[in-house]
């Protein structure tokens, strides 16, 4: 039933960067099998679906009285008021055929459109994008980045048609950002990559012929590799985050490899810091602690191919060993205020962050869900201690709280490990929380976190508060175990769980597999969600507010297919192909309108092997690009 065998299609995983002169970033695994293997047990397993059904029934009864409006209406920052709202709406279109064209592929009765591509101008004086690449650094930095990922549309005052939309720029493909590719490098390169990098906040609003961009805007922004930030929680002004240049370890200098993102429920955005190893070299004496340190987080001589290091010391480990502390976090930033400072927030933990999913646990405790995107590596959750309302101006529910580490148990249970000084397995392991959260992977492996295949996006249900990851793939996979199923895993598959009494904070739950991608995708408890929509390496993923569940893919399909991005129904397994993207890019980001008339989606890396000159299809460069989906009757995406 299921199709282990990826074809021969080109492997186009995030950040090909590494593919055009460095290691694949994930192909070295760092954790260290010492955690508990449970496949050496003897599972007497459950059946996942008699005891799911059974908890989500409980679930129900234990609803939490409403808390406040999800933020901006477009929930990804779930609150309890938004929890059981009715039945899940059904998917309302027909599967699209996979293909392998340059342009998007939608279902019948659907458009597309383009809207800020890389280079796209937004700050004054407005630099045009120049299509040979030779805009400077300094233009650069008045436009959109490169490598579009995770991204959220906040509207401005409630409206579907006017707002800010927020985004990631993962990463450069530093041969097609300069006229010369990487030769002749040198300090204005570095400072182009950089300026390509981060974060933009981009004010948008539907016009006579569709979305533009506003400028001039008060509110347009870009934060790059370099912006000045700060930080916040335990790890702030530790010894292990001051440097040469820094000495209070609290005047931190950009972000890098943001891949997916949050919303907290007070209106900011929250963008993660994935694969920033893949920046520095690796370079100089090292005490053993240090090398330990670099080691678990995938620090090498020469990073992804980059060339940061040679004419900026910071990415050099000799130079400034402990920049890379700084960072790997989740970075919180207002995008309604242009003039506020970003603030790393500590007490998240410090590891490849792929997304931070916001949520809130009974009595409005902030919970906060991170995937770690390495082979092997682990799932997270933070629970913030009081109500995130009452936490005065100045503080923040994001520094109050305690960082978790899932365990999942081979009989189909789990629960939630502290990662905090108190937890017999970290007796005398650090020195203090600061250095507990700067080498978060570590506390994970010693408190026996499962080891699982690259955790990338996780989503929330906002009616039944059940979490879902998905587990992109784990090609280095030799033993299979329940919550990872396939070794070797090519296409990846989607694990979800019920927390006690589902309650987002609570320690222990309930899982299952919804799926495993593949050819043909199943469920690998056998009873349901058999497919024939082939797909793999899911990546991508976001409820609807109607409880549809969207799934993004970036990899090498096991059919003949672009990566592509589709809808399932958690609850039948309808799964239905709704967007086929254009040669070797991924698809990633999405968010709608809160009318969800307007859905937005972003394509990264199209043609990083040359296979495509999308969107612009004039011979020339490709650009990623923010693609906008609208129903050409004007109704809900999806229905
Ligand atoms: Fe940036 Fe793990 O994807
Ligand atoms: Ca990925
Ligand atoms: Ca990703």
């Amino acid at each position: 039933m299921a199709t282990e065998q990826r074809t021969s299609h080109t492997v186009h995983d995030h950040n090909p960067q590494m593919q055009h002169g460095g290691p694949d970033p994930d192909d070295s695994p760092s954790s260290p099998d010492t955690a508990p293997i449970f496949s050496e047990l003897v599972a007497t397993r459950l059946s996942r679906r008699s005891v799911l059904s059974g908890s989500l029934a409980t679930a129900a009864v234990f609803l939490a009285p409403g808390a406040a409006a999800a933020a901006n209406g477009n929930g990804h920052a779930l609150a309890n008021g938004h929890r059981h709202r009715g039945r899940r709406a059904p998917l309302g279109f027909a599967s699209i055929a996979a293909d392998t064209t340059d342009e998007i592929s939608l279902p019948t009765g659907y458009s597309s459109s383009i809207l800020i591509p890389w280079g796209e101008p937004i700050l004054a004086p407005f630099p045009a994008w120049v299509p040979d690449a030779s805009n400077s650094a300094a233009d650069q930095a008045k436009q959109l980045g490169m490598g579009h990922d995770g991204m959220h549309f906040f509207p401005i005052d409630g409206s579907s048609e006017h707002g800010l939309l927020v985004l990631n720029h993962e990463f450069t493909i530093d041969s097609q950002l300069f006229v010369d590719g990487t030769a002749n490098w040198d300090a204005d390169k570095t400072a182009k990559s950089q300026n390509a990098h981060g974060v933009a906040v981009v004010e948008i609003q539907l016009g006579t012929s569709g979305w533009e961009v506003v400028r001039p805007s008060a509110y347009n922004r870009r934060v790059t590799a370099n912006t000045p930030m700060t930080a916040s929680g335990p790890a702030a002004g530790h010894r292990l985050f001051q440097t040469g240049y820094d000495p209070s370890g609290l005047h931190l200098l950009g972000t890098a490899n943001n891949c997916a993102h949050g919303v907290t429920p007070w209106g900011t955005y929250v963008t993660c810091e994935e694969n920033a190893n893949g920046y520095f070299h690796r370079n100089g004496a090292e005490t053993a602690d240090q090398a330990a340190l670099l080691d678990r987080y995938g620090y090498s001589a020469t990073g992804f191919g980059y060339r940061w290091a040679t004419t900026d010391p910071r990415f050099n480990t000799g130079v400034e060993p402990n920049e890379p502390n700084r960072f790997h976090w989740v970075v919180e930033i207002d995008p309604f205020d242009p003039t506020s400072t970003p603030v790393k927030r500590t007490a998240l933990g410090r590891f490849k962050h792929e997304s931070a999913a916001v949520t809130t646990a009974r009595n409005n405790r902030v919970v906060v869900y991170s995937g770690d995107d390495e082979r092997f590596d682990h799932i997270y959750k933070f629970v913030g201690n009081r109500p995130w309302q009452s936490y005065q101006h100045g503080t923040s529910p994001l520094d109050d709280g305690t960082l978790y580490t899932a365990v999942f148990h081979e009989d189909g249970a789990g629960h939630w490990e502290p990662l905090t000084l108190g937890n017999p397995a970290l007796a005398g392991a650090f020195a203090d929380m600061g250095e507990l959260l700067v080498k978060t992977r570590m506390a994970a492996d010693m408190v026996g976190a499962t080891r699982m295949d690259r955790p990338e996006w996780i989503a929330v249900d906002p009616r039944t508060c059940d979490v879902y990851c998905t587990c992109t793939n784990n090609s280095r996979r030799t033993t299979p175990d329940p919550m990872n199923p396939v070794a070797p895993n090519f296409n990846g598959h989607i694990i979800r769980w019920t927390e006690a009494g589902g309650d987002n904070g609570a320690l222990t739950f309930d899982w299952d597999v919804l799926l495993v991608a593949g050819e043909h995708p199943y469920d690998p408890d056998g009873v349901q969600n058999v497919s024939d929509v082939g797909f793999g390496s899911p990546d991508g993923l976001w409820f609807d507010p109607d409880g549809r569940l969207w799934i993004q893919t970036d990899g090498g399909q096991p059919i003949d297919s672009n990566d592509q991005m589709l809808a399932i129904d958690p609850d039948t397994g309808d799964l239905r192909r709704f967007l086929v993207g254009v040669p070797e890019c991924e698809v990633t980001g999405m968010v709608m309108t809160p009318d969800q008339r307007t859905l937005f989606v972003n394509i990264q890396h199209p043609g990083d092997d040359g296979g495509s000159d999308w969107p612009d299809q004039v011979g020339g460069l490709p650009r990623a690009a923010t693609v906008v989906v609208t129903k050409d009757d004007g109704g809900v995406i999806g229905t």
